[in-house]
C-alpha cells in the first residue's frame, strides 16, 4: 500500500547498512578508497572513525561486497571481549575452533596460518567495526598481530572502524605503538547541504522513484538543518516524514508531513543533541512548530 501510492519497489529508507543503496558522497568515497589501500599495501593498516549514522558499516559492506575472492577476512563486530576471546574469534573466522586452546596456542595457530597464507600468495584481512568498544589488552593485541612478518612482509592487512571514541584510544600514551604502526587515519564526517540532497534523492532511485520528486523542495533544507546531514537521522526522519504523507494518502512529503514526523519522534534539533555530534555550519534554528 505504502509503495504503491510512493510508486515505490523498495523502502528507501531503511537502516541496514545494504550496499546497494550507497551514495559516494567526497568522503564516502575517500573513506572506501582507504579501505582498499590495506589490499595493495601489505602492511595495509587503516583507521575510520564517524558518528554513529555516518555510514561506516555500509562503507564496510559495500568493500567486502566489491572484494576479489582471494583475500582472506576476518570480519569482528562483537567487541566487548577479553584478549584471549578476541584472538578465538579472529581463528574462527579463519574456519578454526579454538575454544579449547589457550592463549599461547592460539597466537601460535594465528601465526602459523597468517605466515602459510602469505606464502601462499593470498592476503589475509582482519575488519573490526565497532572498534572504540576494544579495549586497550585487545588493542595491543591487535598490535601484536599487526607486526606479525616475514623477513619481507607483514601478513596481515587491518581495518578498524568506529565512533570517535576509537581516536582518544589511539591518541592515549598506552597505545602509541598501535598509534604508530596506522598507514592512515582518516573521520568520516556528516554529509553537507547539497549532499544531502543528492543523498535522500539517490535512495528514493535506487527504491524505484525514476526521477519523480516526491519531497517537497521546501523539505530539503529543513531536513539537513534537522538532521546535520547524517545519513541515519536523514533516514529516521524521511521515513516517519513519507508515513505521515501516507496517513494523508498525498504521495507528496510536505513541510507538514516533516512537522508530524517531529512531534511523532520527538526529534532533538541537530545542532542541540550532545557536542559530540558536532557538525560544521549548521545554524542553531529552532524546530517549526507543530502545523
Ligand atoms: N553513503 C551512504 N549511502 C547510503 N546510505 C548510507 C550511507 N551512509 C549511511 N547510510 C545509511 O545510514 C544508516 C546508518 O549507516 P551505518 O553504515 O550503519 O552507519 P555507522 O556504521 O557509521 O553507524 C544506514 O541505513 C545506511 O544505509
Ligand atoms: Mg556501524
Amino acid at each position: 500500500m505504502y509503495l504503491e501510492l510512493f510508486g515505490l519497489h523498495e523502502l528507501p529508507f531503511r537502516l541496514s547498512p545494504d550496499p546497494q543503496f550507497l551514495y559516494l558522497s567526497k568522503q564516502h568515497a575517500r573513506a572506501k578508497a582507504y579501505m582498499e589501500s590495506t589490499i595493495w599495501f601489505t602492511d595495509g593498516f587503516v583507521v575510520i572513525t564517524g558518528e554513529i549514522g555516518a555510514g561506516k558499516t555500509t562503507l564496510i559492506e559495500t568493500f567486502l561486497h566489491e572484494l576479489q575472492p582471494e583475500v582472506i577476512v576476518a570480519q569482528i563486530n562483537q567487541t566487548q571481549l577479553s584478549p584471549t576471546a578476541f584472538l578465538q574469534t579472529v581463528l574462527v573466522q579463519f574456519g578454526f575452533s579454538p575454544f579449547n586452546m589457550k592463549k599461547p596456542e592460539v597466537l601460535a595457530t594465528l601465526n602459523d596460518f597468517l605466515i602459510e597464507q602469505h606464502a601462499s600468495g593470498r592476503k589475509v584481512l582482519l575488519i573490526v567495526d565497532e572498534a572504540q568498544n576494544l579495549n586497550s589488552k585487545v588493542l595491543e593485541e591487535v598490535r601484536m598481530l599487526s607486526g606479525i612478518e616475514t623477513t619481507k612482509d607483514k601478513v596481515l592487512r587491518i581495518i578498524l572502524a568506529g565512533q570517535p571514541e576509537l581516536n582518544d584510544k589511539l591518541n592515549s600514551k598506552e597505545l602509541v605503538q598501535l598509534a604508530q604502526r596506522v598507514r592512515l587515519r582518516f573521520h568520516l564526517s556528516a554529509l553537507t547541504r547539497e549532499e544531502t540532497d543528492l543523498y535522500i534523492d539517490h535512495r528514493l532511485e535506487v527504491a524505484g522513484s525514476q526521477g519523480r520528486r516526491i519531497f517537497a523542495d521546501d523539505t530539503y533544507p529543513t531536513i539537513y538543518r534537522l538532521t546535520g546531514g547524517v545519513p541515519r537521522l536523514i533516514n529516521t526522519l524521511c521515513d516517519t516524514a513519507m508515513m505521515a504523507a501516507f496517513g494523508r494518502e498525498s504521495a507528496k512529503v510536505l513541510a507538514e508531513d516533516l512537522d508530524a514526523a517531529i512531534q511523532e519522534l520527538q526529534w532533538v534539533e541537530y545542532a542541540s543533541r550532545t557536542n559530540r555530534m558536532r557538525a560544521p555550519n549548521i545554524q542553531a534554528a529552532s524546530a517549526p512548530g507543530p502545523a
